[in-house]
């Protein structure tokens, strides 16, 4: 077969790994053709290619970024988006489409699929691991070790100085990297978009806890934390031009709000994009490469419309209809009964 893949959305490490794993049991088990789409839909509609192939991915596995290139977008941003994407599947002699990308990416393979029937895969991926459908994505198990890293750092500067370091991380919608590398981190309060905090009461666990004579504390906070109304306002964000809130900065206004209020040395920071970068964990390099082989299989099984998935400790198809247009919330006996208890 004559298989095209893209990697759409914010890049994720382990992205190159699906590609390897797709490109290695696509041409040497079932003598498929990849054709790698560049920069995600952008790429489909203007033609722009490059073989996929097992010679020009060897070395790829341990990188970070994705060599097709990512952008956020989709053809139904534009009047003629649609058919060029088809005109390009049928020119091209193309039998599927694996769609590799975060929320956004899959729900426009969905409706790509549903609206014109064109041979879709989704693959889902994104450190914020808030794709509904699957246990986990890959990526996420990089951001919450380097968070974890960037946290166990903060420890031994906050005692040295008897500070409180607020550390923003990712996590758009949800608090899965906040709770887990809080958790492992050893936060003294964590703050996610699934529950608004209120400002007070994050100072008087942080004095509560000096009062017992900790005088240095880690406050972790998801990009996407909101605080409950009539506490504190939140400054208007930038929307970028596919309408996306460009977050980031939660963590400033905490730490200036903490220090205002408790009187106790406060430092902001915020990890950003570096959780995107570099190379994937182990865990993520095995997981990418499971959801590269599932994918290629998915192909040949024409299961078409669907998104490889982790469901427990197995790979299963799930169908992206069940889980575009929705987002998984932390888990709450994970942040509720686990990491709540550690809090101040
Ligand atoms: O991929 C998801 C994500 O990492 C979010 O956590 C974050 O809000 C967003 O991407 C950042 O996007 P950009 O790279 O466009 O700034």
């Amino acid at each position: 077969m004559r298989v095209g893949v893209l990697t759409g959305g914010g890049d994720c490490p382990g992205l190159n790994a699906v590609l390897r794993a797709i490109a290695r049991k696509g041409e040497r088990v079932y003598g498929d053709e990849i054709v790698g789409f560049l920069d995600a839909w952008d790429g489909v509609m203007e033609r722009r290619t490059i073989p996929l192939t097992i010679e020009g991915m060897r070395g790829s596995l341990p990188k970070g970024g994705t060599v097709l290139g990512t952008r956020r977008g989709s053809p139904f941003d534009r009047p003629d988006g649609v058919d060029l994407v088809t005109a390009t599947m049928s020119d091209m002699g193309l039998d599927a489409l694996i769609v590799v990308g975060g929320n956004g990416s899959l729900s426009v393979a969905c409706k790509l699929h549903q609206e014109t029937g064109l041979n879709i895969i989704g693959v889902p991926k994104t450190i914020d691991n808030d794709i509904e459908g699957t246990d986990v994505t890959f990526g996420f198990n990089t951001a919450v070790q380097i968070a974890t890293d960037a946290i166990d750092r903060l420890h031994t500067t906050a005692e040295s100085h008897d500070r409180v370091m607020v550390v923003e991380v990712m996590g758009r919608h949800s608090g899965w990297i906040a709770t887990h590398a809080g958790i492992a981190g050893g936060a003294t309060v964590v703050l996610v978009p699934e529950h608004p905090f209120d400002i007070e009461e994050v100072c008087e666990r942080l004095v509560r806890r000096h009062r017992r004579g900790r005088f240095a504390s880690i406050v972790v906070v998801a990009e996407g934390a909101i605080p409950q109304e009539g506490t504190i306002a939140l400054a208007d964000r930038e929307v970028d031009q596919f309408g996306h809130i460009r977050l980031g900065g939660i963590g400033h206004l905490v730490a200036s709000e903490i220090g205002a209020r408790t009187g106790f040395e406060t430092r902001p920071v915020l990890l950003g994009h570096v959780q995107r970068g570099g190379t994937p964990t182990a865990y993520d390099r095995v997981l990418s490469t499971r959801f590269g082989i599932a994918a290629i299989d998915a192909v040949h099984e024409h299961a078409w419309g669907q998104m490889v998935a982790l469901r427990g400790d197995r790979i299963t198809h799930t169908p992206l209809l069940d889980v575009v247009g929705r987002t998984r919330a932390v888990d709450p006996d994970l942040f509720e009964n686990v990491a709540s208890v550690f809090f101040a």
